[in-house]
């Protein structure tokens, strides 16, 4: 994955910082973000450069815990306290990842990440993945790189992870540079703390087709592919200002837009893709009745079948009794980040 492009672009961030490790080992926290504004389509692949800005919200207790050491031998990555087989295409991704970061001479890397979220079933464990790994070469090498570095870099191993650097709402500005320097997610100084997102599991199997391909699939086949740069342009405006006005059903109704125009692309593609199972939509036709009946309950959806209810803590408990397996987050209640 990693490529002379990217090499490139870390070089530059990183001029003039030491490429001595100053510790050994080092442990950090990142949490997954969800997008309210959808990232869907690249102008560069090579980069993670979006077609388009994206919105979204940390979720401060879903995340990965990460710890690095420097060893002698070969780099060895474990997930959930599992060895990765080196010849898995997530360790082949993840070493890249490790190998665009000076490597102290003869030395390797330990990385162990453990996740309270479900892998690559569309619970965004790429996101935060990504970005604790850079928090952590950050601390090896004591470099205290700002936050927009932190976010460029993360960027480089999955484009959502730009946006899972620290907690609250996330701008993650598309850029216009072919070298991907202006391209980072900046935060949206706004608190929120009636807001609740409830990830509802339909279906946490590894999913079938990666965003990454996904997203090439769409861009190439799709004919409705063409208007979903006017959609974000039309929606993102809509929802920062929702976000100013504390106006919660302007920001649900238009995240909860947004989300399907993205999925009506995919359905146009061809092979067609869809993340949806039967149960997806059982779920999103209950959510609409419920909204019929007075609720201010909204759903997103990225690339599986799960979906993301965006509710407000006084109708949590109702909720709670309806959909009794929902992992609930709240994201301005948990400030501290871990
Ligand atoms: O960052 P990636 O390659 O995992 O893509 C994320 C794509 C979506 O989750 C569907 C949308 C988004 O903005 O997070």
């Amino acid at each position: 994955m990693s490529n002379n492009k990217q090499q490139a672009l870390v070089e530059k961030i990183l001029a003039g910082k030491n490429t001595n490790p100053s510790n050994t080992t080092a442990s950090a926290w990142a949490s997954t973000n969800i997008a309210l504004c959808k990232y869907w389509g690249k102008r560069d692949d090579d980069l993670n450069l979006p077609q388009t800005d994206s919105l979204s919200v940390t979720l401060p207790e879903l995340g990965v815990e990460g710890t690095i050491n420097i060893l002698q031998n070969q780099t060895a990555i474990f997930v959930n306290n599992t060895p990765l087989p080196t010849d898995s295409h997530t360790y082949k991704q993840l070493h890249s990842f490790l190998n665009l970061f000076p490597i102290p001479q003869k030395k390797n890397w330990q990385l162990n990440l453990n996740f309270n979220i479900p892998v690559a079933a569309g619970f965004a464990s790429s996101a935060c993945c990504y970005a604790v790994i850079v928090k952590l070469i950050d601390k090896i090498f004591d470099w205290n790189l700002p936050q927009k570095s932190k976010s460029i870099l993360a960027r480089l191993g999955s484009g959502s992870a730009c946006r899972s650097i620290a907690n609250g709402f996330f701008h993650w500005h598309a850029g216009d540079l072919d070298t991907g320097e202006d391209s980072f997610a900046s935060p949206i100084e706004k608190d929120w703390p009636e807001l609740v997102i409830a990830l509802c599991p339909i279906s946490t199997d590894k999913k079938a087709t990666s965003s990454r391909s996904g997203m090439q699939i769409t861009r190439q086949t799709s004919t409705l592919y063409q208007s979903w740069p006017q959609q974000v342009t039309n929606d993102l405006p809509i929802m920062l200002q929702a976000i100013n006005n504390n106006d919660f059903n302007t920001l649900g109704a238009r995240a909860e837009q947004n989300a399907l125009a993205m999925h009506a692309t995919m359905h146009s593609a061809w092979p067609p893709l869809v993340y949806s199972l039967p149960e997806t939509l059982t779920l999103q036709r209950k959510i609409w009745e419920w909204r019929k009946q007075g609720k201010e309950i909204y759903f997103t959806q990225d690339a599986g079948p799960n979906l993301k209810l965006i509710t407000q803590t006084k109708d949590l408990e109702w909720l709670k009794s309806e959909l009794p397996n929902l992992v609930i987050s709240h994201p301005f209640q948990t400030r501290d980040p871990k």
